[in-house]
């Protein structure tokens, strides 16, 4: 099995754990990570909530579990320079996790779906942008691998702040 499968899988598998009770549509994504120790796959599933719009989706979940772990390289060249913006403002300087490639499975997408019914949506896009602006995309039933101009052309990006 090739990494684009294995990754794959390891996000259908993360779908499994979906708390989807409403959509009754499980999605599970597989972040990997480049730390200290090498590289790591964290995963998210979506988890909904009766107040439907507090729904958290599965790239999200995902994205926010690689935040806790240890990042590698003095920059990660994202395409927000948030680091330069941190220090100018004197707020902590947080990198972002080296995000190298992301995996996402919609588990219950018919199986003659269209890609719309299979890409992230246009909030986890945005969260993409700015936590894995590097990464390689996988997406199941989407044959083409993508990179984040295939996902979200023109992302915005906060500019930094003028020079005092
Ligand atoms: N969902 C995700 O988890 N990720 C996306 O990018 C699209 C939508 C979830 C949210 C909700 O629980 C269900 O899929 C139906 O929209």
């Amino acid at each position: 099995m090739g990494e684009r499968e294995r990754l794959l899988d390891t996000a259908r598998e993360a779908a499994e754990k979906a708390y989807a009770p409403y959509s009754g549509f499980r999605v599970g994504a597989a972040v990997e990570v480049q730390t200290v120790d090498g590289p790591r796959v964290v995963t998210g599933a979506n988890v909904e909530n009766a107040s439907f719009g507090l729904t958290l989706c599965a790239e999200r979940a995902a994205l926010a579990a690689a935040m806790q772990l240890g990042t590698v390289g003095a920059s990660s060249a994202t395409t927000n320079d948030q680091r330069t913006r941190a220090s100018a403002t004197g707020k902590p300087n947080r990198r972002v996790p080296e995000v190298t490639r992301v995996a996402i499975a919609c588990i219950d997408a018919p199986a003659d779906a269209g890609d719309a019914a299979r890409m992230p949506c246009g909030a986890c896009r945005q969260w993409l942008a700015e936590l894995a602006p590097h990464a390689t995309y996988y997406v199941a039933g989407v044959a083409r691998d993508l990179r984040l101009a295939d996902v979200l052309p023109d992302a915005f990006v906060m500019p930094p702040e003028p020079a005092p």
